[in-house]
């Protein structure tokens, strides 16, 4: 058993990390074949591809999926403890489970991702949820055939969870959701330890992949006829600050823009190391979508400086103005937290007044959750819920506003777009505009996900626009 531990997660070492190849354990390879599993994902990018590895090595075990958890022989969780929302739902679904094992005696539960990172979660999980046979973390994936066997041929609940990042694992297997976009990890971990985030514990510190192997993944995608690739990473700014002295997401942008790939995309962008170089390469190549998420958090200068975000309201605008004066047509988006310890109105007023400046093409909104563990737990909180609730509404309202205001200056522009199929709900074809907006079309022939057509728009809603392949 090995249980996780904050203290061990918080800290960053010098080590140098190994990179090793994964292997398959050939001798268990298929032996639960005709087993189903279901597999259900919260949270982010990153955990999204996760789960396209761990499908992989589950269907190498020889179990096959289902969408009904009700069918399934194992459910794993692959959850997310960013919001205490999120940690609400995987803990609502165990107790939905709880109640499927009491029936189903055989039924193998396991939890994965961010939440077994945290001690207070697997404290939990030993204590009231017996019934779960396995829990392992974010940094042992890899591990999880040998996991689950030992689950099942011991018949004994497996904590396998390590606080400190080891080996970085490349060549798992992988099957991807979708067969024209891929998400492609650049950057593992974050170091920033903004002071209300949880990442920095459940993904440990910053380590880059090499290179030649984000290049020779994306060069095997593009001969499987993937159309789009998105460079994930907590922090992608940070690519390469560990591996080279002279060599950043700058300048992997451009070398996989020069592979010809149609779309390239990346996130997420903290503003801290945005370089000049990565505008100018995000200007000059046409396939690099102008489309960045350069999330804010707050206008105000005192909450980013209680945050921890490394800038000033002034030093983001300059930043944000210097993205769209060089790269024409961008798009920008953001995150934005309301009711962090110590804001006050005069605060989320400055908040406000940074959105009517920068007029987001989107943006997620959240209202601060306590993370257990974090620097902002201890903050002095005198904000009422309900006057924080009441400031999210405020802040949606002139959000949509600009994202309505926004998508109506496009009508009757025409828009590249990448088919992804059709909308059974509105009868019509989708897909992804270059700035990354949902449009929907009808289109007189026949297409197929992964084109790239023109599409011409009729009309903007806040989400969304519609329109007529040309
Ligand atoms: N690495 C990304 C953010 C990943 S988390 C970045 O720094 O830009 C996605 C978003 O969740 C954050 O941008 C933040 O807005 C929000 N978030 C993170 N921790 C939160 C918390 N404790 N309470 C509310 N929102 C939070
Ligand atoms: Fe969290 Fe900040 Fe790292 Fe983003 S940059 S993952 S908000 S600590
Ligand atoms: Fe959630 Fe972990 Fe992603 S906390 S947002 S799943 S990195």
């Amino acid at each position: 058993m090995h249980l996780p531990d904050y203290k061990e997660a918080r800290s960053r070492s010098k080590k140098e990390y190994n990179r090793i190849e994964f292997k398959s354990n050939n001798k268990i390879a298929n032996k639960y074949s005709g087993k189903k599993f279901f597999l259900k994902t919260y949270g982010c990018q990153m955990n999204e591809h996760d789960s396209e590895n761990i499908e992989a090595l589950l269907v190498s075990l020889g179990f096959s999926k289902v969408d009904d958890y009700n069918e399934a022989d194992l459910v794993l969780l692959n959850t997310c403890s960013i919001r205490e929302n999120a940690h609400n739902k995987a803990f609502g679904m165990l107790g939905r489970l709880k109640h499927l094992k009491s029936e189903k005696r055989d039924l193998l539960i396991g939890l994965c991702g961010c939440m077994a990172q945290e001690a207070s979660v697997v404290e939990e999980i030993l204590r009231d949820y017996k019934f779960v046979n396995f829990v392992f973390g974010t940094h042992n994936l890899y591990q999880l055939p040998n996991i689950i066997d030992k689950a099942i041929e011991e018949n004994e609940q497996q904590i396998e969870v390590f606080s400190r990042e080891g080996d970085l694992v490349e060549g798992l297997p992988v099957i991807r959701s979708n067969n024209y976009k891929a998400y492609v990890n650049i950057i593992y971990g974050c170091d920033k330890f903004c002071t209300y985030c949880i990442v920095p514990y459940t993904r440990g510190r910053e380590r880059s992949r090499k290179k030649e192997d984000i290049l020779t993944e994306i060069r095997d995608l593009i001969n499987d006829g993937y159309k789009e690739v998105t460079l994930l990473g907590q922090n992608v700014n940070a690519y390469g600050k560990d591996l080279y002295d002279d060599y950043n997401l700058g300048d992997l942008l451009e070398e996989i823009a020069l592979m010809g790939i149609p779309r390239v995309r990346f996130m997420t962008s903290h503003p801290w190391d945005f370089t000049d170089k990565m505008i100018e390469v995000i200007g000059k190549y046409p396939n690099i979508m102008p489309s960045v998420h350069l999330p804010v958090q707050s206008g105000s200068s005192k909450i980013l400086k209680r945050m921890g975000r490394r800038y000033t309201r002034e030093n983001y605008l300059e930043l944000f103005h210097k993205i769209k004066d060089t790269v024409p047509g961008v798009s920008i988006s953001t995150d934005i937290i309301v009711g962090f310890p110590g804001e006050t109105e005069e605060d989320f007023l400055e908040t406000m007044s940074l959105v009517e400046e920068c007029k987001y093409d989107n943006a997620f909104t959240f209202i601060f959750s306590e993370r257990e563990g974090t620097p902002a737990c201890k903050l002095e909180d005198n904000t009422s819920l309900a006057e924080k609730e009441e400031r999210l509404q405020r802040l949606n309202a002139v959000v949509n506003k600009y994202f309505l205001e926004n998508n109506k200056k496009l009508e009757g522009n025409v828009l590249k777009v990448l088919v992804e199929g059709i909308s059974e709900k509105k009868d019509m074809y989708f897909g992804y505009s270059e700035t990354n907006k949902l449009i929907n079309f009808n289109c007189d022939r026949e297409l197929s996900a992964g084109e790239i057509i023109d599409v011409e728009i009729t009309s903007a809603k806040t989400w969304s626009l519609d329109g007529k392949a040309i």
